[in-house]
């Protein structure tokens, strides 16, 4: 019944305008398909419009794509100022984390990709002879970590999370690293990831969390909510980029829903493991088998 019900959002969201397709990527992202011989060229694609429609949705991905637009210029010094460096080591835990080694030739997506440090990390793993595609909707951030590509398989796209340009079960794995927090809808993102992944595919979340113990919580919450805004602010010149930034992590699942959101979108065998004392966690799970359809209560 809920299999059915989700079916039918699937379908009724298909067909949007601009709704992914089985067919193939959308024209306006020039990104390789599976199969395909084309190369992604992130300044060839004007950006797209978030997805949702009018309303809310609409108006959070426009703020948020703004917002990136804007501070891409400071975006990873401010990254690794603010993390000590430790963003680093995360990126490389979350790559990890990917099982890309059980097949080293195939399509990884890296979504809510920025300044590509992500896809750029799994792509020089040695071993590694498989193509990364980074997604972002702000192409600011593209661009602007385009200098570390140097010829590494990875290709950026400028499209959005929630209505990604691609078929159905094509990637072999798939991660993001603090952009889910970000989306106007997780779950529609969740289900995103399950609708591109092929049947027992990884999915990696890495994302910020709220620590458990009351005092690392404390302290965290100092840091975050007054340092951290003011750092911001003063360095990437953006009047609440980085205010937001706390806040939208307050307001995101922890570590227990978010593994549940995961199952809800179709994901199995969910699994997370929580960094630096629970300021950070890397959420694991496969892509159930079947057709490839979130279940999910509407
Ligand atoms: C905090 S940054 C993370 C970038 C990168 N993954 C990293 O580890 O540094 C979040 C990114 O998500 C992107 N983003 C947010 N919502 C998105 C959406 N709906 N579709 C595509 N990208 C989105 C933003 O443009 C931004 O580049």
């Amino acid at each position: 019944m809920a299999k059915e019900a989700q079916r039918q959002r699937v379908r009724a969201r298909s067909a949007e305008p601009g709704a992914p397709r089985e067919a193939g990527p959308r024209p306006e992202t020039d990104v390789a398909a599976p199969g395909g011989a084309r190369g992604a060229r992130a300044e060839a694609a004007p950006e797209p419009a978030p997805a949702g429609g009018p309303g809310a949705r609409d108006d959070h991905g426009r703020r948020i794509r703004r917002a990136f637009s804007e501070i891409a210029p400071r975006y990873d010094l401010l990254n690794h100022l603010l993390s000590l460096n430790i963003d680093r080591i995360w990126r490389r835990r979350a790559v990890d984390r990917l099982g890309w080694e059980r097949a080293p030739e195939g399509l990884y997506l890296d979504s809510c990709a920025g300044t590509l440090d992500l896809g750029v990390e799994l792509a020089r793993r040695p071993g590694f002879r498989g193509t990364v595609i980074a997604c972002d909707f702000a192409r600011a951030m593209l661009e602007r970590g385009r200098w570390k590509l140097a010829g590494l398989p990875v290709r950026p796209a400028c499209a959005d999370a929630l209505r990604m340009p691609f078929p159905d079960g094509v990637f072999d794995g798939a991660m993001v690293a603090f952009g889910l927090r970000n989306l106007a809808d997780a779950q529609a993102g969740l289900e995103e990831f399950a609708r591109v992944l092929k049947p027992e595919a990884r999915l990696v979340v890495l994302e910020f969390t709220l620590p458990a113990s009351p005092l690392v919580r404390g302290l965290y919450l100092v840091y975050f909510r007054r340092v951290l805004p003011l750092v911001g602010r003063v360095i990437s010149g953006h009047p609440w980029a980085y205010s937001y930034l706390p806040a939208s992590v307050l307001d995101f699942p922890g570590p227990v829903a978010l593994a549940e959101r995961m199952v809800a979108a179709g994901f199995s065998g969910t699994r997370w493991e929580l960094l630096l004392g629970g300021i950070a966690a890397i959420h694991t799970g496969r892509r159930a088998g079947g057709r490839g359809l979130a279940v999910r209560d509407p």
